[in-house]
């Protein structure tokens, strides 16, 4: 078991829906701390940059747009594994194939508008977190 940092994302269906807080609460409750949050709307350069590994994907424009369609909140979670941990806590990307009791089974609207967002490996995580944060912003 290793301490770690994951960048997590609630996407703007969230924000829309007014669920931040009802996410926050499944993040605390499976052990892991939000250590820096903001609230912020990417732009379309950011999204673009942001999801870069993708632009090679049917989806790439269409997620852009659905991700500067509303505010995101960007938050940084540490725990044990906790890359590993807060995927299991969001479910499956397609909520139809999400298991009970995570994020997407309980919000997602469909597959693009899937409510969060987490990093797939500690290497991107350490990527993405410095890409929102600044180190002074973080306070494990
Ligand atoms: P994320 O990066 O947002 O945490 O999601 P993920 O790893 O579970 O899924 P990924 O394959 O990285 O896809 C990134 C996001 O693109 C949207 N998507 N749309 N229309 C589609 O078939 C489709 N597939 C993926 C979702 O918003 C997904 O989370
Ligand atoms: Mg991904």
């Amino acid at each position: 078991m290793t301490l770690q940092q994951t960048l997590s994302i609630m996407k703007p269906d969230a924000t829309r829906r007014n669920l931040t807080g009802k996410i926050n609460a499944k993040i605390e409750d499976a052990g892991l701390r939000i250590i820096a949050q903001k609230r912020l709307c990417l732009s379309k350069e950011q999204a673009q940059k942001f999801y870069a590994v993708h632009a090679e994907r049917s989806f790439f424009n269409d997620l852009c747009e659905y991700m500067i369609s509303g505010p995101v909140v960007v938050q940084v979670l540490e725990g044990e594994d906790a890359v590993a941990k807060y995927r299991e806590v969001m479910g499956a990307t397609n909520p139809a194939n999400a298991a009970e009791g995570t994020i997407r089974k309980e919000f997602a609207e469909s597959i693009e508008a899937n409510s969060v967002h987490g990093s797939d490996s500690e290497e991107n995580a350490a990527n993405e977190i410095a890409f929102f944060f600044s180190q002074i912003e973080i306070v494990g």
